[in-house]
């Protein structure tokens, strides 16, 4: 059972830029089309935990990207759109009753995404590992991945990999 982060921040640690855009991460170069080891990663989770803004930033895309059943973390969001029924639920309450839920019901490895999402998940000690790409690009401002922690939290580097001339992953799991 292993709650993961996978995303992609810029140099000074921002998720979305002062716009809320992705640009600086959607057009980067990538003559051959690479999805970067993003559909083996998603062979690996069982399910979604996404933040509510997050999900609003999807439904823009010209399609539903994910083929595993996504939970949006939500106070204010009642229902979703009619297409997405079985696809999506809504979730709000206490992050550890929502994950214990989440897992009896067989979804044991989650994805666990939105930079406020992730920062509650750290809060609580609830991220197992976090594969992040970090784009050579210093955006000045935005929506960033971490924020203030009572504690700190240390993980171990399992590898870094350049992944093109913009892009290096690294994956860390929880330890000292
Ligand atoms: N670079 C990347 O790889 C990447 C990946 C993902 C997202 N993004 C970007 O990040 C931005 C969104 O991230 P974000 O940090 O603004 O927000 P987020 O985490 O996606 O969503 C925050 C919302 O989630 C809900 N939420 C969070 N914690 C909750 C909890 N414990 N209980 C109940 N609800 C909870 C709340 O919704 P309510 O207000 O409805 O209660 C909250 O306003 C978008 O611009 C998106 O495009 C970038």
């Amino acid at each position: 059972m292993k709650n993961i982060v996978y995303i992609a921040t810029s140099m000074d640690g921002f998720i979305a830029d002062s716009h809320n855009n992705l640009d600086w991460l959607t057009n980067l170069p990538n003559p051959d089309g690479s999805d970067f080891g993003f559909s083996k990663f998603i062979d690996t989770i069982d399910a979604l935990v996404m933040g509510r803004k997050t999900f609003e930033k999807v439904l823009s895309f010209s399609e539903w990207p994910y083929k595993k059943k996504v939970f949006v973390l939500s106070r204010t969001l009642k229902k979703v759109p009619p297409e997405l029924e079985d696809k999506v639920e809504i979730v709000s309450g206490d992050i550890n009753d929502i994950i214990s839920s989440i897992n009896k019901r067989g979804f044991f490895n989650l994805y666990i995404d939105g930079g406020e999402t992730i920062q509650s998940f750290l809060k609580m000690d609830l991220i197992d590992e976090m594969i992040i790409t970090r784009v050579s690009i210093i955006l000045g401002g935005g929506i960033p991945l971490f924020g203030n922690l009572d504690n700190q939290i240390t993980f171990k580097v399992l590898e870094t990999i350049k992944l093109s001339d913009n892009m290096v992953q690294t994956r860390y799991v929880r330890g000292n």
